[in-house]
């Protein structure tokens, strides 16, 4: 564990380094803007998207600088998502990475623009020639990310989550929310470090469903935080989703049949591994790390 704590931060430094070159200088005009951009991408996220795509990269055999641009653009539609998510005509919270949500700072416009803004310059990345990188291919991962964001995956994950509100939902309709909401951006960043690393179809279909298991299993563990979490070390608001109404595992399921399901999908995630061998061992210890960890 400690070791795995090591690869995190050590990770997660060098992706907050490549994020401040990528993001408009808060210096510049307009001003508010950029600076509420910046304000939540440095709040202190865990970046284990970024860190997924670049242990996808190399556990098949490819350097961790081809994803770099890729993963700091996924890493800003998920935090575009995590203000829009916040909003009072959303979640309503007051809290996210530790520090008051955009929207409390700046003001419901800014935080709803600061959003738009993070998106776009995210395929502005996304659509930028990058050395090395085969112009079909990038044009692939573009493609697998937009329709992983958009009405195909996370907003559209979003939107069921907000109609399933105080109304009592079966398992088949939160495994969609939660498939859609955060499965899909986890699994675009499984896919798109699989294919920059230059994986082969039966690799890159192995990180797929490694992908779909850990994504699921990573908002059930964020359901259960939401109740057994510690909310400094969490950073975020916590008992909001039973306030709300919310279709979490938990209500559906209980607590403890919740976890017995994450501790399934993070087995189900370790067998589709096993061809990989050792360059698996980060995705290995990571998919350990999203139903143990405790933020
Ligand atoms: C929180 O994601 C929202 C979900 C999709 C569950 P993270 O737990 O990855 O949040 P940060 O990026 O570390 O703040
Ligand atoms: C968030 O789900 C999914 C997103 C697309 C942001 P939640 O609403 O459970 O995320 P938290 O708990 O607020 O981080
Ligand atoms: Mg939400
Ligand atoms: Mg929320
Ligand atoms: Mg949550």
């Amino acid at each position: 564990m400690n070791e795995l704590k090591a690869y995190l931060e050590w990770q997660r430094q060098w992706v907050d380094t490549a994020l401040k070159g990528v993001l408009p200088d808060p210096a510049k005009r307009p001003r508010i803007l950029h600076e509420a951009m910046h304000y939540s991408v440095f709040a202190g996220g865990k970046r284990i998207r970024p860190i997924l795509m670049i242990a996808a990269c190399e556990a098949v055999g490819g350097q961790r600088e081809t994803v770099i641009q890729t993963a700091c653009a996924l890493e800003m539609i998920h935090t575009y998502s995590l203000i829009h998510d916040d909003l009072p005509a959303m979640d309503d919270d007051d809290f996210r990475r530790g520090v008051p949500t955009n929207h409390k700072v700046y003001g419901e416009a800014t935080a709803i623009l600061a959003g738009d803004a993070l998106l776009t310059q995210a395929f502005v990345l996304l659509s930028t020639p990058q050395p090395g990188i085969d112009a079909r291919l990038q044009q692939r991962i573009s493609q697998l990310i937009a329709v992983a964001a958009g009405a195909a995956g996370m907003v559209g994950g979003q939107v069921v989550d907000m109609e399933a509100e105080g109304k009592n939902s079966d398992l088949e309709t939160v495994n969609y929310i939660h498939r859609h909401k955060t499965g899909a951006l986890i699994l675009a960043s499984l896919q798109a470090g699989a294919l920059l690393g230059g994986a082969d179809e039966a690799t890159f279909q192995r990180l797929t469903q490694f992908g779909e298991n850990a994504g699921l299993a990573f908002q059930i563990a964020d359901d259960l935080l939401d109740i057994e979490g510690n909310q400094e070390e969490l950073g975020k608001d916590i008992g909001s989703d039973q306030a709300r109404g919310k279709a979490t595992y938990p209500a559906v399921l209980g607590i403890e049949e919740s976890r017995r399901q994450a501790d399934q999908l993070h087995r189900q995630a370790l067998d589709c591994l096993a061809p990989l061998g050792d360059k698996a061992q980060a995705l290995r210890a990571i998919s350990a790390y999203i139903i143990q960890r405790t933020h």
